[in-house]
């Protein structure tokens, strides 16, 4: 593949209800599935040279579905990171995590802080996984973090605001994909999206494959960014 790549891919992984519901399952079976298809986009990004990468994983407001798909998403993360981190640490991949883990339910939090602290020596891509994120919930931290700090207006820069968003010290995403068909950000690193090149494809996110992901990295290479000069 010619032409640029992204240092950063964000991806609103959207459609796993509707790809259950199309085939008579429960939803929970649309998660299930959805979990194989960030394996294959871990890999991919990976085995293409992607140094970050963004996986919008539960979202702030998603705290308002059932409370049993809630925990099949919780227990599925934990069973998703008991056989990933192992492979991660070989492939040199280092987990982060972005959005408040203060909330989870404590097996999956602690889950987490586990494959954190395991992959940490990882150089080759970070993985993001946002949980319980909010764009303004990130926002309203970092404006909290100034005023505890007693800063002056003086100290508030578009840099020092990055660098206490929950990406801080990552470049901001280039690519921004969503799943699903639906041409909305949900809340999604409104701030760190300021230039990301938009990728939204009718494609469910279970169904999503590498070539799907290739797809998006062609149309991307194809794309002028112009950050507002000529
Ligand atoms: C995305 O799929 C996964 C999460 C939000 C956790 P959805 O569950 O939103 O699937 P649809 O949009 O209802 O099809
Ligand atoms: C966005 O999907 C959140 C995640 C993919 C985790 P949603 O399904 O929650 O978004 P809306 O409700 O369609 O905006
Ligand atoms: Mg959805």
């Amino acid at each position: 593949m010619g032409g640029h790549l992204p240092s950063h891919i964000a991806v609103i992984m959207d459609g796993n209800g509707r790809w259950a519901e199309g085939r008579g399952l429960p939803r929970t079976e649309g998660h299930r599935a959805g979990a194989e298809a960030v394996r294959r986009v871990i890999t991919g990004c990976r085995a293409a040279g992607i140094r970050h990468v963004t996986l919008y994983a539960f979202s702030s407001e998603n705290w308002g579905r059932p409370r049993k798909e809630i925990r099949h998403l919780f227990s599925l993360l934990k069973e998703f990171l008991g056989k990933e981190i192992p492979l991660m640490e070989g492939k040199g991949i280092a987990l982060n995590v972005l959005g408040d883990t203060t909330a989870l339910p404590p097996g999956a939090r602690a889950a987490v802080t586990r494959g954190i602290r395991r992959t940490s020596g990882g150089k080759g891509m970070t993985l993001n996984l946002a949980l319980n994120y909010g764009a303004r919930a990130e926002l309203v931290r970092a404006a909290r973090s100034f005023v505890s700090e007693g800063a002056s207006p003086g100290d508030v820069t578009e840099q020092s605001l990055a660098g206490r968003l929950d990406t801080a010290g990552q470049p901001d995403p280039d690519l921004l994909i969503r799943t699903g068909g639906e041409c909305r950000l949900s809340n999604f690193l409104l701030y760190q999206c300021a230039y990301a090149e938009l990728y939204f494809t009718p494609v469910l996110w279970p169904d999503f494959r590498e070539e799907h992901l290739h797809a998006a990295l062609e149309d991307y290479a194809a794309r002028s960014r112009r950050f507002g000069r000529i």
